[in-house]
């Protein structure tokens, strides 16, 4: 697979990640599959895989626990991104930034993945009473003690409550400019898809400018951009999509042409390749500093997305994917 360099140290991993959250947070049935999930881990790694994405919070803890049983027989295949920041509780997920706690989180988090250090440590949200700063350089201690390698900010949600009139990564931006002052950022990790592709205004023009790396998270639409969803057909009340506002029937209904734009790209390569394939090879485009993590728990999944780094978009596949119509229903 094709390798990308991302961050301030020159982080080299394959063009194509893996989101591991799937396989224990968000998704139906995400507690059940756990060893097709390990199977799913090392079938990505074997097709040149080595990003694995992975966070305290996803199950809680269970993800990092499921990652750190390949680790053990895997670390030189592997590169590890997890995250610290939030609290998941009985009806709340709270974020907790102080420095104590975020030194005891890495601790933990490297217990789990039976690893000694972590390649890229992320803050999952900032805390609203912690200084960001504060956070920021307890994390940047930990790369000072070589528990860590490098450190990343995630962005700030589109659920996030923004100032009226503020574009959705203003906030992001802000706090990226702050913990810059600290310590280098190597990698933000955002949405950004063909129906999500708001970073493209600002966030990855930002992290371009500064030779940061950007992970490009939900690059499927949450799985809705692979045309393996029909409308209408409803999900648990534990997936994230059971509340997502372009998951009810009338927006999945209403979102169709962009799956078939996606479609008829796909077949113009060959029957064997998948609108999934498509929607991550245009992720792949927007820069080479960006890396898609595609969640999937089915092995079969992972392994199709990881062959999408071979697929190259011609100039016209990337005219047709421009003028598909903008994805309809958003949280705002
Ligand atoms: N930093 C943050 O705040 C943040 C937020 C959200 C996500 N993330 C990261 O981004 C990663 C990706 O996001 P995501 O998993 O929510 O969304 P996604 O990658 O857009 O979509 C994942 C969904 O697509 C399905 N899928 C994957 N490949 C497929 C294929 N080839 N054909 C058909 N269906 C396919 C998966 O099914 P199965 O699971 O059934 O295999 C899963 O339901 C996460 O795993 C996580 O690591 C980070």
């Amino acid at each position: 697979m094709e390798r990308r360099t991302i961050g301030a140290g020159a982080l080299d991993v394959g063009a194509i990640g893996l989101g591991c959250m799937p396989m224990s947070w968000a998704y139906t049935g995400s507690r059940q599959r756990g060893e097709e999930s390990l199977r799913t881990v090392h079938s990505a790694l074997d097709a040149g895989v080595s990003l694995l994405d992975t966070a305290d919070m996803y199950g809680p803890f269970t993800n990092e626990l499921l990652v750190g049983r390949v680790l053990r027989e895997r670390r030189a295949d592997a590169f590890v991104s997890t995250k610290c920041g939030l609290l998941v509780g009985e009806q709340h997920i709270v974020a907790n930034g102080r420095p104590g706690y975020v030194k005891r989180a890495c601790d933990a988090s490297l217990r789990r993945l039976q690893t000694d250090v972590i390649d890229l440590y992320q803050l999952h949200r900032a805390d609203p009473e912690v200084p960001v700063e504060e956070t920021w350089g307890a994390m940047a201690e930990l790369v000072t003690a070589g528990k860590v390698r490098a450190l990343g900010l995630c962005a700030v949600g589109a659920r996030a409550g923004r100032r009226a009139g503020a574009a959705l990564h203003d906030g992001t931006i802000r706090q990226l400019e702050r913990v810059q002052q600290v310590f280098p950022v190597s990698a933000v990790e955002a949405e950004l898809s063909v129906w999500s592709p708001e970073a493209l205004d600002a966030l990855l023009p930002w992290c371009r400018s500064r030779g940061v790396g950007f992970l490009a998270a939900m690059p499927l639409g949450n799985g809705y951009l692979t045309g393996t969803l029909t409308p209408g057909q409803g999900f648990e009340p534990d997936d994230v999509r059971a509340r997502h506002p372009r998951f009810t029937s009338e927006m999945m209904a209403a979102n169709q042409p962009v799956v078939a734009g996606l479609r008829r790209v796909a077949e113009r390569h060959g029957p064997e390749v998948t609108p999934a394939q498509v929607a991550l090879a245009w992720v792949l485009t927007r820069g080479r500093q960006v890396v898609p993590v595609p969640g999937a728990k089915r092995e079969r999944w992972a392994v199709e997305n990881a062959r999408a780094a071979s697929l190259e978009l011609t100039a016209a596949d990337l005219t047709e994917i421009a003028e598909l119509p903008a994805a309809q229903g958003s949280w705002d």
